[in-house]
C-alpha cells in the first residue's frame, strides 16, 4: 500500500488536520496508509501547511465534501486534536473513516477508539481548566503582566481568547514550553515556546521576566541598559538567565529586522472589540456626563486606566443639592460600570435609608475614575490609589463637577477630601463640618469613607456608625 505522509502546521494545527482529513477521506485513502507529523520545524518547512500530497498525475480530485459526523464527534474531535499523544491525528483520522464506512460504531458506547478519544478529549479540557485556574501574572515595567504556565497539551491558543476577555484591558503575556501568547490590548499574537531550563522562578524579579518577555516578543523592546540596573551584575553567575542578556542583546538587531521582513500571519489575529461610540477628541472639554464617561473612559493619563474595564463616572440628577465624592471604583462598580454598587456602596445606602435620604436625590461619584487593583491569583484585589494618579484624575472630577453643578460637596475620605480641597486633609481632625476655601466657593463637607468603617474591629463599629450617621445628617441638613 502507498503511504501518505501528512505534516501539519504545528501541534495545535486543528484546521489543517480537518481539512487534509476530509481530503483523505474524499480520496478513499486507508487510515492505515497515513502517517501523520505535526513536527514541522523538524523537516524545515515551518511555516508551509502541507507537503507529500498524493501523486501528481492521479486523478482529478473534486472539492472534498465534508464527512458527515454527529455534532457531539467534531466537539470531542476538536478537544483530542490538542491532546499532547503523538497517536492522537491518526486515531482521529481513522474514527472519521470508521464512522463513514461503520454506521453501527455511532451506536457502540464501548468502542476502544472512541473510549481512548474521550479519554483525550476529557484530558485536554482539564488542562485547559487549570490553565485558567492557575496562570498567575507577575508585573513587569509598568502595565505589562507576564505569566509562566506549563500546559500539558497544545492548548496555548485554543485558551487565549478566554484571557484575552479576561484581561481584555491588561497589557499581557503567557510564557509556555511550546508557545507564548501576548495580549497588547487590541491583537493576540502567538511565538514560540520558552526554554523550560532557563525558567525564572516565580519570584524572581522584574526584570527577569521583562528578559523573558523582550526575548519571546519583541527583540526591539529588548532594555539592556535596564535590565543591567535592575539585576546587579553580582548575582549574573548564580542566575540562569544571566545568560540570555549577551546572546540577547547581540541578537536583538538581528531578530527586530526578522521580526519586521517577516510576512503577517492574519488568519491568527484577533481584533478587540471596536468602541460603541466615537470618541471625543483629545483635550476637548466634555459638554455633558456621557461626554466625560467616554473621554475619562479613553483616558491614559495614569497607569490605571490600562487595567480597568471601564471608566466609572457618576450618576445622579444635575445640580443637585448635594454631591458626594468617594475615591475611586471598586471591582464591582468596574465591571458594573456604576458608582457605589459594591459593599461600601450597600453601607452608603443603609446609611442614607436611615436618614430618610433617597439616594438619588444626590450626585455620587468618585475621586479617581478608574478602579486600581494588585491581582493574586484570579482575585483583583483593591489597592488604594497613589496620590499622582489622584492628581492626574483630578482634571475629571473638575469637569464633572462643572457640568453637576452640585450646591455642596461631600468628601467621604481622605483621597476625596484631598482631592476637593487640593490639600492633605486629616479625616479625624476635620469632619463633621463645613469648609470654604474652594476657589469656586463650593462648601465641602469632609467625614469618613464607608469602606473605612467595613474595616474596623467589631467593638468599634457601632460608635463609629453612630458617629458617621450624624455626620451625614449635618451634611444633608444644608439643602
Ligand atoms: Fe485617567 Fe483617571 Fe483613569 Fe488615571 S484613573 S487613567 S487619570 S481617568
Ligand atoms: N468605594 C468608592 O470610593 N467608590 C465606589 O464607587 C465604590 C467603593
Amino acid at each position: 500500500m502507498p503511504r501518505t505522509c501528512v505534516r501539519l502546521d504545528g501541534a495545535a494545527d486543528s484546521e489543517g488536520f480537518r481539512r487534509e482529513a476530509r481530503r483523505l477521506l474524499a480520496q478513499g485513502v486507508d487510515p492505515g496508509a497515513v502517517d501523520w507529523s505535526d513536527d514541522a520545524a523538524q523537516h524545515g518547512l515551518s511555516g508551509a501547511l502541507w507537503a507529500d500530497l498524493p501523486a501528481e498525475g492521479g486523478p482529478p480530485v473534486a472539492a472534498p465534501a465534508a464527512p458527515r459526523v454527529p455534532a457531539a464527534f467534531a466537539a470531542l474531535c476538536g478537544d483530542a486534536l490538542l491532546h499532547g499523544e503523538p497517536q492522537r491525528f491518526t486515531l482521529l483520522y481513522r474514527l472519521l473513516w470508521r464512522l463513514l464506512h461503520e454506521p453501527a460504531l455511532r451506536h457502540d458506547p464501548l468502542d476502544a477508539d472512541m473510549l481512548r478519544a474521550q479519554q483525550l478529549a476529557r484530558e485536554v479540557r482539564r488542562d485547559i481548566h487549570k490553565m485558567r485556574a492557575f496562570v498567575r501574572f507577575t508585573r513587569v515595567d509598568g502595565d505589562r503582566h507576564v505569566a509562566w504556565f506549563e500546559p500539558e497539551h497544545h492548548i496555548v491558543e485554543a485558551n487565549a481568547p478566554f484571557f484575552m476577555r479576561r484581561f481584555a484591558r491588561m497589557r499581557w503575556a503567557i510564557l509556555t514550553p511550546e508557545r507564548c501568547v501576548e495580549w497588547d490590548g487590541a491583537e493576540l499574537r502567538f511565538g514560540p515556546g520558552a526554554d523550560r531550563r532557563e525558567k525564572p522562578p516565580p519570584d524572581a524579579g522584574e526584570s527577569l521576566w521583562l528578559t523573558y518577555y523582550a526575548h519571546i516578543f519583541n527583540p526591539a523592546r529588548l532594555k539592556l541598559a535596564m535590565m543591567r540596573r535592575e539585576m546587579p551584575r553580582r548575582y549574573w553567575h548564580n542566575l540562569p538567565e544571566a545568560a540570555l542578556i549577551e546572546p540577547l542583546s547581540a541578537a536583538a538587531g538581528e531578530r527586530s529586522r526578522a521580526m519586521i521582513e517577516a510576512p503577517p500571519t492574519p488568519a491568527r489575529r484577533i481584533r478587540a472589540p471596536i468602541p460603541l461610540h466615537p470618541l471625543p477628541a483629545q483635550g476637548a472639554v466634555p459638554q455633558s456626563i456621557d461626554e466625560l464617561r467616554l473621554a475619562a473612559n479613553a483616558c491614559r493619563a495614569c497607569p490605571i486606566g490600562a487595567l480597568a474595564t471601564q471608566a466609572v463616572c457618576g450618576e445622579g440628577p444635575l445640580q443637585p443639592p448635594h454631591m458626594l465624592v468617594g475615591e475611586q471604583p471598586g471591582d464591582l462598580e468596574d465591571l458594573a460600570g456604576r458608582p457605589f454598587v459594591g459593599p461600601a456602596g450597600q453601607l452608603l445606602d443603609q446609611a442614607m435609608a436611615r436618614l430618610g435620604w433617597p439616594r438619588d436625590a444626590v450626585y455620587l461619584a468618585n475621586a479617581v475614575k478608574h478602579f486600581k487593583y494588585e491581582l493574586r491569583g484570579k482575585r483583583r484585589i483593591h489597592k488604594t490609589a497613589a496620590q499622582r494618579e489622584a492628581e492626574a484624575c483630578a482634571g475629571w472630577l473638575a469637569h464633572e463637577i462643572a457640568l453637576v453643578r452640585p450646591r455642596a460637596l461631600v468628601a467621604l475620605g481622605a483621597t476625596a477630601a484631598r482631592a476637593l480641597l487640593g490639600r492633605p486633609v486629616a479625616v479625624q481632625a476635620e469632619r463633621g463640618s463645613w469648609l470654604t476655601e474652594r476657589s469656586d466657593g463650593l462648601p465641602v463637607f469632609v467625614t469618613q469613607h464607608p469602606s473605612a468603617l467595613l474595616r474596623l474591629p467589631d467593638d468599634q463599629r457601632a460608635a463609629a456608625w453612630a458617629r458617621w450617621l450624624a455626620d451625614l445628617a449635618l451634611a444633608r441638613q444644608r439643602d
